[in-house]
């Protein structure tokens, strides 16, 4: 199939629909075309790709009406950290940033002076992709990593850090930050967490977790999310907002009420006070109040469980990790990689130089799995 083709098509046939100049209400009718069978492919690169679920998209609407309030002192910020927690079952205090570097960065800074070091795995977003924000935000203090197998942080790992050096000349460690669900889609079991926070305890460090897919790791888990997060030490979270169906906004969630003092003022200096910010939040009711976070993640986790059914039985293609969460991760040959992206399909190669990440999201369809694992089925008979 030629995905890029398929595009073409329809950007046509919304260009024929739309005209120019008569731009479309923010219609449900325009978001049905936007969702409907012929509209473009959906690819396996990320779930940032999505576009906006129909839940998010309809309390934008709804919110899109009349003057409010600006800098979040309005009726749909209250509400949604009111419903975030409802889903922690605790008294927690929330906050709304832009981006999962935000969240993650700030969250960071709030645990740690510039002389401390931060404990992650080597895979860790907050590592391997935030262009150093945390240190910037906390004005210096060191990123340590720590292996651990399946993305996983070991927890012997920490002690053997932490010991590494206790002198004066070494930043201090302060903190662990573990990402749920992990960057290759494994999940840490609420028994894995209670032992990262037992060696938490023991050299007094604080736990943030990335949860750019914390909404996929509850899914997955089946547990309510207060058995992952603050009833497994858990004193900040980083709640994704995007990667589950909104169009932009993560929720820092804090548990330890002391890291939340001036909390807000870290976001403002950080530039992270929306004016209109309940066009962040908005959304975030949307998904909450009828638990669409968790019926799209369950979605998204099932797509995933679909491809790696359809990709294993399939010579050459190996399954490098186990899946738990919406990501497949395969090992493909050279030759296939390439073919299929002259096919249009985008995805990432960041494992080695051949370990696909193969990522679904919430409108992922059991069409689009059937098509890409139909394409790297006939590019396998060809070798
Ligand atoms: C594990 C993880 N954490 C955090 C983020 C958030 O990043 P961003 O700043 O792009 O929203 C991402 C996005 O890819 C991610 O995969």
């Amino acid at each position: 199939m030629k995905p890029c083709g398929q595009t073409d098509v329809d950007s046509i046939k919304f260009a024929e629909q739309f005209p120019l100049g008569s731009p479309p209400a923010l219609s449900l009718e325009l978001f049905k075309f936007m969702s409907t069978a012929s509209t473009p492919i959906r690819h396996f690169a990320s779930d940032n790709y999505a576009g906006i679920c129909p839940e998010a998209w309809a309390a934008l609407a709804e919110a899109n009406a009349g003057h409010v309030t600006g800098y979040g002192d309005d009726a749909w910020t209250q509400k949604a950290a009111d419903l975030i927690r409802d889903v922690f079952e605790t008294h927690c205090e929330v906050f709304f940033v832009f981006n999962g570097t935000a969240a993650n960065s700030l969250a960071l800074a709030s645990m740690c002076q510039s002389y401390h070091s931060i404990l992650c795995h080597e895979l860790a977003h907050v590592e391997t992709a935030e262009c150093g924000a945390p240190e910037f935000f906390s004005n210096g203090s060191k990123v340590l990593l720590v292996s651990g197998p399946n993305g996983k942080i070991d927890p012997a790992g920490i002690e053997r850090m932490v010991n590494k050096r206790t002198d004066l000349h070494y930043p201090k460690p302060r903190a662990i930050s573990l990402t749920q669900a992990t960057e290759l889609g494994t999940v840490y079991t609420p028994d894995e967490l209670k032992a990262i926070w037992a060696k938490a305890k023991a050299f007094g460090l604080r736990i943030h977790m990335d949860g750019a897919r914390f909404a996929n790791a509850v899914a997955s888990l089946g547990c309510a999310p207060k058995e992952v997060t603050w009833q497994a030490g858990v004193d900040a979270l980083s709640f994704g907002g995007t990667k589950n169906g909104t169009h932009v906004g993560e929720a820092v969630v804090i548990f330890d009420r002391e890291l939340a003092r001036e909390f807000d003022y870290r976001c403002k200096q950080g530039g992270q006070l929306a004016s209109k910010m309940r066009f962040i939040t908005a959304p975030w009711v949307g998904m909450l109040q009828n638990g669409a976070w968790l019926r799209h993640a369950a979605h998204a986790n099932r797509m995933a469980a679909l491809l790696e059914e359809k990709l294993r039985p399939i010579s050459p293609v190996k399954i490098l990790f186990p899946r738990q969460s919406n990501a497949v991760f395969a090992e493909l040959p050279r030759p296939m990689i390439d073919a299929l992206r002259r096919r249009g399909w985008k995805f990432y190669t960041f494992i080695g130089s051949l370990g696909c990440r193969l990522m679904c999201a919430w409108d992922t369809r059991e069409e689009d799995v059937a098509a890409f694992a139909k394409d790297i089925a006939e590019l396998a008979g060809r070798s």
